[in-house]
């Protein structure tokens, strides 16, 4: 049997990162509307022979519960600019050769025609590196950019998304593989029974569409929900699926249920489903060195912008927030408000397992959303992810970096070496294809 080997996927999503005050930062660069700062993070994570780089998204800036913009944009807060992840792959993709290109569109706005196109052509332009994030969208506020009223309830979301991601495949393999002849001599030049529309009473499109498969066949599909619903849609359709788990004990029991409900529901080879855990790591000389960096990080954090910033997350009132009260209460007064039921359950854990404040959870919603820190020196932190490895909590990880581009460069010249050494994490890309990354 081969060594199974660790994956790797990098987060980008400036201006801020999961860490808010990234834009700030010294140490991060700026130029986030230029190609080259996402040229040169491909290419970063290239030397590090990851998986894939990708990019969030959201068709909105983010509002508070009166429906104002004012203080996501005056501090700088996720989600003030968002480039359209489509066209920042496609940027990327001339700038890098091996590494998968993961672009976020959401299925409730778009037709089915379009996303498959929009992904297929960027799946043939970079000789089959894309990946599509698929995701519901979960604001009012997106939902009115895109001419809707209101974002539909999560339950419809995920069965209008089943319907969307159904028709994307069939339209993906519309076209036989073989279809394209380009027969000169023949005069013919494609085979039309080899090419077909889509299920005669598929409402949403009629196919085909128009283009063949790509190098990989189609993108590699990815997801991220992690309610009870979401965990439904991952086992069936998701070849890569982005956890998040604040306990060791609580990774392994969400990669467990999704590789049960894929074989057991969905009649899927569980082994082609990759549970990646998302992790910030701060990476040191020593773990002293790693340790003062993070209070440097946690130092630059404004408490009250941070509480400005969590009312805005709850859709809760900024000036009735009373930053010693416990965290719980506040988050069950306001459930509901983010429209991600799994990140929702995430911060009730954690603020319930580490007895936070509502400043305390302010202040680490602000230094990474919640997500699990791994903070050490390049051995300490092979040593942990290891672990997760190894116990079966995680086939890789989600690496979402502090600092733009500077946490990734720490990352890939101290953590991966030493990975490779251990034999956990490939030396060169195998393959050229992400849908062979992902399986090598
Ligand atoms: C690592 C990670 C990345 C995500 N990226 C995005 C994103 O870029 N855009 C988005 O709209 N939602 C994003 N989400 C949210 C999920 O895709 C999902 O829509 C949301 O959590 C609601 O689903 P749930 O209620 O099943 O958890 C992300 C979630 C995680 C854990």
């Amino acid at each position: 049997m081969t060594q199974r080997r660790m994956h790797f996927v990098g987060m980008v999503n400036p201006p801020t990162s999961q860490y808010a005050e990234n834009w700030r930062n010294p140490l991060g660069r700026s130029d986030w509307l230029r190609g080259d700062f996402y040229a040169d993070l491909g290419r970063t994570l290239e030397r590090g022979l990851f998986d894939m780089i990708f990019f969030a998204d959201a068709l909105a800036v983010p509002e508070d519960r009166d429906g104002n913009f004012a203080t996501t944009l005056e501090t700088g807060g996720k989600g003030s600019i968002y480039l359209d992840p489509i066209a920042t792959v496609s940027h990327v993709a001339t700038a890098t050769t091996h590494i998968g290109l993961g672009a976020t569109v959401s299925t409730s706005f778009l037709p089915a025609y379009a996303i498959a196109r929009q992904l297929l052509t960027v799946d043939h332009l970079s000789g089959g590196r894309a990946a599509w994030n698929i995701v519901t969208s979960t604001t009012n506020a997106e939902a009115r950019n895109m001419g809707r009223e209101a974002i539909a309830d999560p339950a419809s979301r995920y069965d209008q998304a089943d319907q969307v991601v159904d028709t994307v495949l069939d339209l993906w393999r519309s076209w036989k593989p073989d279809a394209l002849a380009l027969d000169r001599d023949e005069r013919r030049f494609a085979d039309p029974t080899g090419v077909r529309r889509i299920r005669y009473d598929n409402p949403l499109s009629r196919g085909p569409l128009t283009l063949p498969p790509s190098p990989q066949g189609h993108p590699v599909l990815m997801q991220a929900g992690s309610s009870p619903r979401g965990r439904s849609f991952a086992a069936g359709w998701a070849e890569v699926v982005f956890a998040i788990g604040d306990t060791e004990e609580g990774m392994r029991d969400l990669r467990r249920e999704l590789r049960d409900r894929a074989r057991l529901d969905h009649g899927r080879n569980p082994d082609d489903l990759l549970v990646l855990q998302g992790l910030q790591p701060i990476v040191g000389w020593t773990d002293a060195d790693a340790t003062t960096k993070l209070a440097a990080l946690r130092e630059q954090i404004d408490l009250p912008e941070a509480l400005t910033k969590l009312a805005r997350l709850l859709h809760a009132n900024a000036a009735g927030l009373d930053p010693s009260a416990p965290a719980v209460d506040l988050l069950a007064a306001h459930r509901g408000a983010t429209g991600s039921v799994g990140f929702e359950d995430m911060l009730a854990s954690v603020s319930n397992r580490r007895r936070f404040t509502v400043a305390d959870l302010a202040i680490e919603q602000a230094l990474n959303q919640l997500h699990p820190q791994v903070v050490g020196s390049p051995a300490t932190l092979a040593d942990e992810l290891e672990h997760l490895f190894r116990s079966e909590a995680a086939d890789g990880f989600i690496i979402m970096p502090a600092l733009y581009h500077s946490s990734f460069e720490d990352f890939v010249s101290g953590v991966i070496p030493e990975l490779q050494r251990r034999g956990l994490f490939r030396s060169r890309y195998a393959a050229k294809t992400l849908r062979e990354h992902l399986r090598d």
